[in-house]
């Protein structure tokens, strides 16, 4: 039988056969160590910048435990901050392919604190545009988000059809969007943005004010606490496990020219409501010996969300040959051992 290897299989042996140095910005967080640990573990050399803003050195220490030794010796750890021109240019330094995630996170986030959304994620995207360019680097990939498409009403979301942003961090990824493209007319630095659609996995953090919704119910079930779901529970959303996404990364940072200067959708193309998640990790919890008895709390909506999300992803398969392996229910079934062993 003759064995095809999927797009990203074959990037997968080049780089096994030819590492390259990676710059991952935001390092210690939940989409940076994801990515960290598959660099490492496909014998990549990585240099890694973060702050701590958001991430955590715990991250770290779980890749380090899951890499061998010299595996990890190919890991260069910069605390830095992408706010400071310096740090960015230091990190940049001999660098093929940059993978720049670091960014504050959460529309409710962006709404109590704008100023420092808008210098994290405008200014120090603009800040590792330069020294990226400056630095004549393969490739830019960076993180885009599904909250561009604002108020734009058609479903599935078509990259090219975007409506007004309804949240101050939705601003600073439109404006990521458009310095990207600015730069590739003026400089000539053509780069990837990769929207992504609610991301989630092992070491999405379950802590804080903003914690996503699958790590904060996942917890709150395995702590016995309420669950609250803001509406009515059939707000939907294209739930993408982490592992999609690191493939999405590593299709987009090695892609032809022509795949350049474009903004891809990364997603799974499905939607699912919050009713019908709070049910599949009430059962995917009780598979892993949990058992929550509660029934949700519903309270209002929460200021800033768009009611349905869901992306047409038609355009990173026939560019990148991106195809996801993980729908929503494998990718819970795969996360949620993480979240029992961290939480019970
Ligand atoms: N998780 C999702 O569903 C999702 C969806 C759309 C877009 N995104 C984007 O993906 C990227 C990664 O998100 P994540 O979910 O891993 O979030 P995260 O908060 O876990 O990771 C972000 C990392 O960036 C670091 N960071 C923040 N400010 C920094 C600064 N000034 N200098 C250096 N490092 C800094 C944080 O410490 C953290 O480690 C972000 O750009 C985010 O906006 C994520």
């Amino acid at each position: 039988m003759v064995m095809t290897l999927t797009a990203y299989e074959k990037i997968k042996e080049s780089l096994i056969n030819e590492p390259k140095t990676w710059l991952i910005t935001g390092v210690a967080g939940f989409i940076g160590s994801n990515l960290l640990e598959t660099l490492l573990l496909l014998n990549q050399k990585v240099v890694g910048l973060d702050n701590f803003a958001t991430g955590f050195q715990h991250n770290l220490d779980e890749v380090q435990g899951l890499v061998s030794k010299d595996q990890w010796q190919s890991f260069t750890f910069i605390e830095g901050d992408i706010r400071n021109l310096n740090d960015c240019q230091t990190a940049c330094t001999g660098v093929d392919y940059v993978l720049h995630q670091a960014a504050l996170g959460s529309v409710p986030r962006s709404i109590a604190d704008p100023i420092n959304t808008n210098d994290t994620n405008i200014s120090g995207f603009l800040n590792m545009l330069v020294a990226a360019r400056d630095a004549k680097v393969l490739s830019f990939t960076y993180a885009a988000s599904s909250s561009t498409y604002g108020d734009h009403p058609a479903l599935p979301k078509v990259e090219e059809n975007i409506g007004n942003p309804l949240s101050p961090y939705a601003v600073t990824k439109y404006v990521n969007e458009l310095y990207a493209d600015v730069f590739a007319r003026t400089y000539g630095f053509k780069t990837i943005g990769l929207r992504y659609f609610n991301i989630f996995g092992k070491r999405q953090t379950p802590d804080g004010a903003y914690a996503a919704v699958i790590p904060k119910w996942t917890a709150g079930m395995i702590q016995g606490d309420s669950v609250f779901i803001n509406g009515d529970g059939e707000t939907s959303r294209d739930f993408n496990f982490i592992e999609n996404a690191v493939q999405a990364n590593l299709l987009a940072a090695t892609a032809d020219e022509e795949a350049k200067n474009e903004i891809y959708n990364v997603a799974v193309g499905g939607r699912t409501t919050l009713n019908v998640l709070f049910t599949a990790l009430k059962q995917n919890l009780a598979i892993n010996g949990v058992s929550y008895t509660h029934e949700p709390v519903f309270r209002d909506f929460r200021e800033g969300d768009v009611r349905h999300s869901q992306a047409d992803i038609s355009k990173i398969q026939n560019a990148l040959g991106y195809a996801p392996n993980f729908d929503v229910m494998a990718g819970i079934q795969k996360a949620m051992p993480w979240y029992v062993e961290l939480l019970s």
